[in-house]
């Protein structure tokens, strides 16, 4: 949604800020990015910045940053203990969670590392609407387990169903009852989620599902990574919100909860991470681990300067005109894709546009990762990065076999105020030539597989020459165009 209407009646995403410093990028010649992926293994994380024309793999600590917060960072209080930033930083997030406590972490998995640790024991099951990369491997490192309950809509990928996020309750119950309350180290919401669509939660959901969690005992934990575009589809999509302040919808998910982490290379707009919480003892606990991983408990491994930043950007993250950034470019993005026959999730989420891959190159195996092959196509047709969000990003199973992930997705990231609505426009246009001439697309097959996380820095190779292949037709195609 829009704040401002045309008069064409055209959804067109309106930026509301002005650019005044600028990184300029390149775009190099279809057979130059094929080489720069060859040399990559096939991996979009392996490629190197020089080469890469829209750097859409995430939006994780590549925001744009506003003035405000790079003035902010001129006054940060450098000192290892007792720094003000801290203070300033500790009262802008009690302030806008209404939570007790606050311990910080240099970024959202360093949370996850203290939160696993501190809660679980080995062979306990943790409870969440869907596992995200980071979470599981630490929640696993830690001899837990991570099951599922993501309302079944959730993982479809065409729905009109506004909060897809929500956790099924009745899932919810039934896993209580069949492994005992005892048995369950925490319950962990993820607003919004990441590896199916960046879709939302709900509040009623989020208020049920504390509900249950307070009535058996079990911790409720809040990832709230991507708090900013939920706060957003919160306001827009449920209208007993649309004239809530952003403030008092933050504040009432966090009186929900019992611990609310975040990655700050996401909310906030800078780089870091922070764990919130109610109660005293927890804090304890976990605080005892902050001086062993993180650093002092005044920084927890952040530059003072970071922590500046992120302090005003959690304060412009309750305006509305900086939150919306994101969702309506994804938006537009989603539509013009969706015009030309493209599959992508719906409804739009937050985080990016996620193109359907197991439809796009349906001809190729789950085995030969669709996901992957995908984003490395959309890198030669066009030197637009994104990430793979599908089987690659799974984790082996104890025994070797490799599951196949629920869903196969290309996701290209939308960074908070970086890139222009001609440049999505080019992105649309170059996926829909790449959609066009998608029985070209082949597989890959790992040809160094490292045993966690392996999509981080795993190489891969193309099953056959379809990236020259796809790379000559380009050049058929678009004659002398970059
Ligand atoms: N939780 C969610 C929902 C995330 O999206 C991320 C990171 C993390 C936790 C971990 O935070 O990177 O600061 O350690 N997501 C990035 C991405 C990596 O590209 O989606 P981190």
């Amino acid at each position: 949604m829009n704040n401002v209407k045309f008069m064409s009646g055209e959804n067109i995403p309106l930026e509301m800020h002005k650019v005044r410093m600028v990184q300029k990028v390149n775009l190099i010649p279809v057979e130059d990015r094929l080489a720069a992926m060859q040399e990559a293994g096939f991996n979009t994380f392996l490629l190197q910045n020089r080469d890469v024309f829209m750097d859409m793999l995430t939006d994780s600590g590549v925001n744009a940053m506003s003035q405000n917060q790079y003035a902010a960072m001129m006054q940060a209080d450098d000192s290892y203990a007792g720094s003000e930033t801290f203070y300033r930083l500790e009262a802008v997030l009690k302030d806008i969670f209404g939570m007790e406590f606050f311990l910080p972490a240099h970024q959202g998995r360093a949370c996850e590392n203290i939160i696993s640790q501190t809660l679980v024991k080995p062979g306990q099951v943790t409870v969440m609407n869907y596992h995200f990369t980071t979470t599981k491997a630490h929640i696993t490192l830690n001899g837990g387990s991570v099951e599922e309950i993501v309302i079944d809509e959730g993982l479809k990928i065409k729905s009109d169903l506004p909060f897809k996020g929500d956790l099924d309750i009745d899932k919810l119950r039934e896993s209580i009852k069949r492994n005992g309350k005892e048995n369950i180290a925490f319950v962990r919401i993820e607003a919004g989620t990441n590896l199916i669509g960046g879709q939302p939660v709900s509040m009623g959901n989020m208020r049920e599902v504390s509900k249950i969690c307070r009535a058996e005992g079990i911790k409720l934990v809040y990832d709230a990574s991507l708090l900013g575009d939920n706060l957003y589809f919160i306001k827009v999509r449920d209208a007993a919100y649309k004239d809530v302040a952003i403030k008092e919808i933050t504040r009432e998910i966090a009186s929900l909860m019992d611990v609310v982490y975040f990655s700050a290379r996401k909310l906030g707009s800078a780089r870091g991470g922070g764990i919130l919480c109610h109660d005293e003892e927890l804090f304890l606990k976990m605080r005892e681990l902050v001086p062993l991983y993180e650093g002092f408990l005044t920084y927890g491994g952040m530059s003072v300067r970071e922590m500046e930043a992120l302090a005003v950007g959690l304060q412009e993250t309750m305006d509305f005109d900086v939150i919306n950034q994101t969702p309506i470019i994804v938006e537009a993005l989603c539509n013009e894709l969706i015009k030309n026959g493209v599959p992508v999730v719906t409804p739009p989420g937050g985080l990016g546009c996620h193109v359907d891959a197991m439809e796009f190159c349906s001809h190729i195996p789950q085995a030969q990762y669709p996901a992957g092959a995908l984003a490395t196509s959309i890198y030669i047709a066009s030197g637009v990065r994104c990430m793979e969000r599908g089987t690659m990003s799974e984790q082996r199973n104890p025994d070797g076999t490799e599951p196949f992930a629920e869903m196969e997705l290309a996701r290209i990231a939308v960074p908070r105020r970086v890139f222009t609505l001609s440049q999505v426009k080019y992105t649309a246009d170059r996926i829909s030539w790449l959609h066009k001439n998608r029985d070209m697309i082949g597989g890959l097959k790992f040809v160094e597989e490292p045993k966690m996380l392996r999509f981080f820095f795993g190489r891969l190779a193309p099953i056959g020459d379809w990236p020259q292949k796809l790379a000559a037709k380009f050049r058929e195609d678009f004659g002398d165009s970059l």
